[in-house]
């Protein structure tokens, strides 16, 4: 008799939950080191639900110090029936740079979830020690993503992630491993392979229903050379370029729908058309002025925009197939990067289908002048042992006073061979009068040697700036930590 009850009255608990869960995600922010050491940061998540009336709250462990602000929880963006995407915040103000670990559980994911899945469980380990290469607390990656994407079972498809580190950090997913709790359990979907750049492919499956899949992602942070982290009572860490610095979760539901008579985009897929901004595209708006995203996408019957954002972002159309969001950013989120993805949907006999993955960050700040790929001067003959030299992370052109205007350098260095580029960006200040201060943000691989070749590099360094409208009698210096120095006597 007894061991009949058991399972009766597990089968009870389980009938009493509701299922209801699409994931979530969380980024987080430092904001302020007070003189006291105490430092505050802000959290912002996601929460999807199937209606905007469930809730969950967060769970905070370790130097959690008090929860100075909270913004309630705010509509993102709805699909009625389907899901509610909402976006909250929390402030905390902690006594000193000690990190901690903040954990979303509950119960249950939407039913029918194909690998298994029914508790949710996400971890966000925030670190907020000073950095040794920029003197501030690290800050996450940022990403977001919609609650559900969908996927006809017959097209392989490739979902490209956005992975932004406001840091310059090199953002790596991985699934979450169930021993570290980092969910509950993390089964991976069967039907996904996920790069550690965070892109998830899609193989074709046979299959005529609709399966959803509970997709667990872990988002880190990687230096790109090794730093030190250090703590408000002075003791200090090295993190190499295979330790993650902090972790945030990423989790969302793949909907793996009927097949698809093409899989041709701009037929039943719907196919983003310009002016759409390109996939992780960096875009740029001023603290209090608003910016406008135009999105224009073409398929047989586009029925919407589908979108996650900040939530206070404005969704608009003007006819099928175009569309555009708005958004803009208050004075305390001037230097933030903030993540916005979207896809088109469309409905065809009954079903409905996504566009690809679409995602861009916004940052609160000047528009930066785009810096071209990067540049190396040519090879040297291959009969010599070749060094690799990497002028690593940041090469910092610092000119001042010259005439230079920004637009000048948009074609810097352009005659060079092009390597891989990361972090390019060209910050101008807008200081009025002929005094310029240009801050010049790039990473150069070369396969000369700092140690032997410095001179040639600087030479090249320099013509390129007298070639692009710099004063003649420049001097330019390269300085141990990486940074160049312009110098000119002339105003
Ligand atoms: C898919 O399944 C159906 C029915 O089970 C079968 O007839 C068909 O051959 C399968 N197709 C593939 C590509 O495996
Ligand atoms: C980075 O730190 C590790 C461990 O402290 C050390 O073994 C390695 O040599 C360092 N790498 C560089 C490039 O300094
Ligand atoms: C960390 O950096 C902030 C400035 O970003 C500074 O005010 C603070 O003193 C630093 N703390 C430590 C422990 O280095
Ligand atoms: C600093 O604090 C950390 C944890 O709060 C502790 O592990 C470490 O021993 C402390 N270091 C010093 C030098 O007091
Ligand atoms: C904006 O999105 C909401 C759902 O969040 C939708 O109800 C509304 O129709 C959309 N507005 C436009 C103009 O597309
Ligand atoms: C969408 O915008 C494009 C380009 O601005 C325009 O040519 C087209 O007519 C618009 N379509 C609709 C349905 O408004
Ligand atoms: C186009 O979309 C509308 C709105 O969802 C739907 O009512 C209509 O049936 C769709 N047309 C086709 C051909 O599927």
């Amino acid at each position: 008799m007894l061991l009949s009850l058991v399972p009766l009255l597990l089968l009870m608990v389980r009938g009493s939950q509701a299922t209801h869960f699409l994931g979530t995600m969380m980024t987080y922010y430092p904001e302020e080191t007070h003189a006291d050491g105490s430092v505050s940061v802000i959290l912002r998540y996601k929460l999807n639900f199937v209606s905007c009336t469930h809730s969950d709250t967060w769970q905070c462990g370790g130097n959690c110090g008090t929860q100075t602000q909270t913004l309630a929880l705010s509509v993102v963006d709805e699909v009625s029936g389907e899901w509610c995407q909402r976006e909250g915040a929390i402030t905390r103000l902690l006594p000193n740079n000690t990190g901690f670990e903040t954990v979303l559980a509950g119960g249950d994911w939407i039913s029918n979830i194909q690998n298994g899945i029914v508790s949710w469980r996400a971890v966000t380990d925030v670190e907020l020690r000073n950095r040794s290469d920029n003197g501030k607390p690290n800050t996450s990656p940022q990403t977001t993503i919609l609650p559900a994407l969908r996927i006809p079972s017959n097209c392989p498809k490739t979902i490209n992630l956005l992975a932004f580190d406001p840091d310059g950090d090199e953002v790596k997913c991985r699934y979450g491993n169930t021993s570290d709790s980092e969910c509950n359990p993390c089964t991976p979907p069967s039907v996904l392979s996920l790069s550690s750049s965070c892109s998830l492919s899609f193989n074709p499956t046979n299959s005529s229903a609709e399966l959803p899949y509970a997709v667990q992602l872990v988002m880190e942070d990687f230096p790109t050379q090794n730093i030190t982290l250090t703590q408000t009572n002075g003791s200090q860490e090295v993190k190499t370029t295979s330790d993650a610095i902090s972790k945030i979760p990423l989790q969302f539901v793949l909907k793996v729908g009927p097949t698809v008579p093409s899989c041709t985009e701009g037929l039943y897929l719907p196919r983003f058309l310009s002016p759409t901004p390109s996939n992780r595209a960096q875009l740029y708006t001023p603290a209090g002025q608003a910016l406008e995203i135009t999105i224009r996408a073409e398929a047989a019957n586009i029925t919407g925009l589908l979108y996650s954002g900040p939530h206070n972002m404005v969704n608009d159309s003007s006819g099928s197939g175009n569309f555009s969001l708005t958004w803009t950013p208050s004075a305390s989120e001037e230097g933030q990067s903030h993540p916005v993805c979207f896809v088109v949907q469309s409905s065809v006999f009954g079903t409905l289908y996504h566009s690809d993955l679409r995602c861009v960050i916004v940052t609160v700040g000047n528009t930066p002048i785009t810096q071209p790929p990067i540049v190396v001067p040519p090879t040297v003959p291959s009969t010599t042992a070749l060094i690799n030299s990497t002028i690593s992370p940041a090469l910092n052109v610092t000119s001042r006073p010259t005439t230079m205007t920004p637009a000048v350098n948009a074609t810097l260095l352009p005659t060079f061979a092009i390597l891989n580029a990361t972090d390019r960006t060209l910050a101008p200040t807008s200081a009025p009068g002929p005094e310029y201060v240009i801050a010049l943000n790039i990473k150069v691989s070369t396969t000369l040697s700092l140690d032997s070749d410095s001179n040639t590099i600087i030479n090249l360094i320099k013509n390129k700036l007298v070639d692009e409208g710099l004063p003649s009698d420049i001097s330019v210096r390269l300085l141990s930590n990486n940074q160049v120095v312009v110098t000119t006597a002339s105003p």
